[in-house]
């Protein structure tokens, strides 16, 4: 499939123009059907949201669409999700990617001052309007894979200020970019300088910036960083209190370098997610199994810090524990802005099926949000969809290093190619 539909117009959010996209092949990641496959599909939009999706056969004979739009048969897919960033932050840690290279580890890097601390630095010193540019710039980058919802953490301001600074970055990106943008305070991502020696009172004070943070309207959920180079699963648990207090979400780095049982911990909170889990053990296993908490895998850190232990992916499928996939992009462990490509070595690294990556880019990583009006194609849900010129969506994972999406649809309106 290589001819690209000529652009006609489609509906405004909000109004009540109904557009009938047609002769599409649809992944809806609905229902019992691998990759809930419809052959001859359509979807039927208005009001920025999904009315009716399925086979063309079946559309209402008397429907009269204000617009119509001729796919040519292209692949149509829920628009991908990318359930965990951090995408605002100054500067970038190249040199310390030499360094690693040179065999310094990431801990030993962490420990001695440099890793997220360098970034605090370059964070606090960057202005307002730098901060949203630059994050901005990353988030086309996402976009341009078909990405219609992400996730942003603050954790690299480290100061009532900056995390406010941050988040608010966060929040400027939903409101000037045509996407969707859930923020996560992280707080208790690293100890800031002035604390050094000092973690129990940085957590006291973690905690009393989140009912400021709160009313503002800053946060959709809290997270935190459970690690020997992080915060212990008691400082851990005091945030959580915290955001609990405030009937704010968790979700919790856990695992990542050593087990610690941050994902019991997190599960215990009814965590939306806990995210890495190389070193997660079957404890965590079976506490995330019983509140349905999202495993959120990132393979880009895993590879970028040369990790070699495995997350437990066939004991979380046995479980029956939701996978999801996300870049985690950071400019540490993870400076990847390619979603297609998580895919990918969600694949070759994890052994995932591409439709199991498939589902972690969309419905589970929809779930990980807490979001359950995104992620699939189905009435009701937001008309939030790429178009992709592959014939079939396992595709999307075998490629890398290419972009096949033509054109994406967020809220019922179309993006501008370089939007
Ligand atoms: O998700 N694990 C902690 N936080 C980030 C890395 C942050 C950094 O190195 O700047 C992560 O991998
Ligand atoms: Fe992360």
């Amino acid at each position: 499939m290589n001819s690209t539909p000529t652009p006609t117009p489609t509906d405004a959010s909000g109004s009540g123009t109904t557009t009938l996209w047609r002769n599409a092949r649809l992944a809806t990641m609905a229902g019992p059907v691998a990759w809930g496959w419809v052959g001859h599909g359509a979807l039927l939009v208005q009001g920025g949201k999904l009315q009716w999706v399925g086979a063309e056969s079946d559309l209402p004979v008397d429907l009269k669409p204000d617009a119509e739009v001729d796919l040519q048969g292209a692949l149509v897919t829920p628009g991908l999700i990318d359930a965990h960033t951090h995408l605002v932050y100054g500067g970038d840690r190249a040199a310390e990617f030499e360094l690693r290279l040179q065999g310094a580890t990431y801990e030993e890097i962490a420990r001695a001052g440099g890793g997220i601390r360098s970034t605090v630095t370059a964070t606090r010193v960057a202005s307002d309007d730098t901060l949203f540019q630059t994050a901005a710039a990353r988030a086309r980058t996402l976009m341009a894979e078909g990405v219609t919802t992400i996730e942003v953490k603050s954790g690299y301001g480290l100061s009532e200020a900056h995390e406010a600074r941050c988040l608010r970055a966060a929040r400027r990106l939903g409101r000037e970019l045509p996407l969707a943008v859930r923020t996560t305070s992280l707080g208790a991502h690293a100890l800031p300088a002035e604390f050094e020696h000092r973690a129990d009172d940085y957590i006291d004070a973690v905690c009393a910036w989140l009912p400021a943070q709160h009313a503002e309207g800053l946060v959709d959920a809290v997270d935190a960083f459970c690690e020997g180079i992080g915060f212990t699963p008691a400082q851990t648990r005091r945030v959580f209190d915290a955001a609990q207090a405030l009937g704010l979400p968790v979700k919790l780095h856990a695992e990542q370098l050593s087990d610690l049982g941050g994902s019991a911990l997190a599960a215990e909170y009814g965590a939306l997610s806990c995210d890495h889990l190389e070193f997660l053990s079957p404890r965590g296993i079976a506490a995330m199994q019983a509140t349905g908490t999202v495993a959120m895998l990132l393979p880009g850190a895993y590879y970028f810090l040369h990790e070699t232990h495995l997350p437990p992916v066939q004991l979380l499928r046995d479980a029956g524990v939701p996978i999801a996939i996300a870049t985690d992009h950071n400019p540490g462990s993870s400076p990847v802005l390619s979603l297609l490509l998580m895919m990918n070595m969600a694949c070759t690294l994890f052994r995932l099926t591409p439709e199991e990556a498939f589902r972690g880019v969309t419905v589970h990583a929809a779930r990980a949000l807490g979001l359950a009006d995104r992620g699939t194609l189905a009435a009701r849900q937001r008309a939030d969809f790429a178009v992709w010129d592959v014939d079939h969506p396992r595709a999307l994972a075998y490629r890398f290093g290419v972009n096949p999406c033509r054109r994406v649809v967020f809220g019922g309106v179309e993006r501008a190619r370089e939007a």
